[in-house]
């Protein structure tokens, strides 16, 4: 990693074997992702009231994140390959959901602790994937992929899944977990009610609320600046 902590010294077309390792590998495990949404989707219908709507697509929610993460990079002056480094390594983030249980992922109230606590063992269930089907690979962009997938939900304060504080996460990591808890606030979900789930409103609610103990505030300000962008010129959310 350079200096910074930010992926802006390596190309991986410099390394093709790898590169098409690394494609080969993202590509195969967004599929199964997809493949468990579509079981949860199914396990849904079968298991709960009709008027539950599931909203919430793991393989949707990859790509939303993976693209965040290169439109805040390229806002903060990045260069494309940075970026693209970025977003390969937050679309696996969230892999090692597919090895989990269907009946985890979607409950009508708030979950309780035993299934909080296998909904995050995902994190590192997903290095082990990597570990099997890439260990062999001594690449930075390996390290960067595995460090945004161990450390995506944690926080400044050190009050998240692995208690890392803010001095322990890398600046990709502490972005990766703004851009994570972003689309969490920002998919109305069951237990949501009627939170104002706009862009504006989830960034006000995550800068109030949240604030400096939970996100690293210069990030999140880069971020929130890209996404009001972003709403302004498509009129998305608001
Ligand atoms: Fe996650
Ligand atoms: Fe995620």
């Amino acid at each position: 990693m350079s200096k910074n902590g930010w992926p802006d010294h390596y190309n991986l077309r410099d390394t093709p074997d790898i590169a098409e390792r690394v494609k080969v590998f993202i590509d195969a495990q967004m599929m199964a992702l997809k493949a468990f949404d579509q079981k949860r989707r199914q396990w849904v219908h079968d298991n709960l009231p009709p008027t539950y709507e599931m909203t919430y697509f793991f393989h949707d929610h990859a790509y939303r994140v993976a693209d965040d993460m290169k439109k805040t990079a390229l806002h903060m002056g990045m260069s494309e390959q940075t970026a693209d480094n970025l977003y390969l390594a937050m679309l696996a983030h969230d892999i090692g959901k597919s090895l989990l249980p269907l009946h985890i992922w979607d409950t009508v109230e708030k979950p309780e602790n035993e299934i909080k606590k296998l909904r995050r063992s995902h994190t590192e269930l997903g290095i082990n994937i990597i570990d099997e089907v890439l260990g062999d690979i001594d690449h930075p962009f390996i390290a960067l992929m595995k460090d945004i997938m161990l450390n995506h939900h944690e926080q400044m304060d050190g009050g998240g899944y692995l208690g890392k504080a803010g001095d322990q996460l890398s600046a990709p990591v502490r972005l990766a977990c703004i851009v994570e808890s972003f689309d969490g606030y920002s998919i109305r979900r069951h237990h949501f009610g009627d939170r104002d789930i706009s862009i504006p409103g989830v960034l006000k609610r995550m800068r109030e609320e949240k604030g400096a103990a939970i996100y690293d505030m210069e990030l999140f300000e880069h971020f929130a600046a890209m996404k009001m962008e972003e709403s302004k010129t498509t009129n998305g959310h608001e």
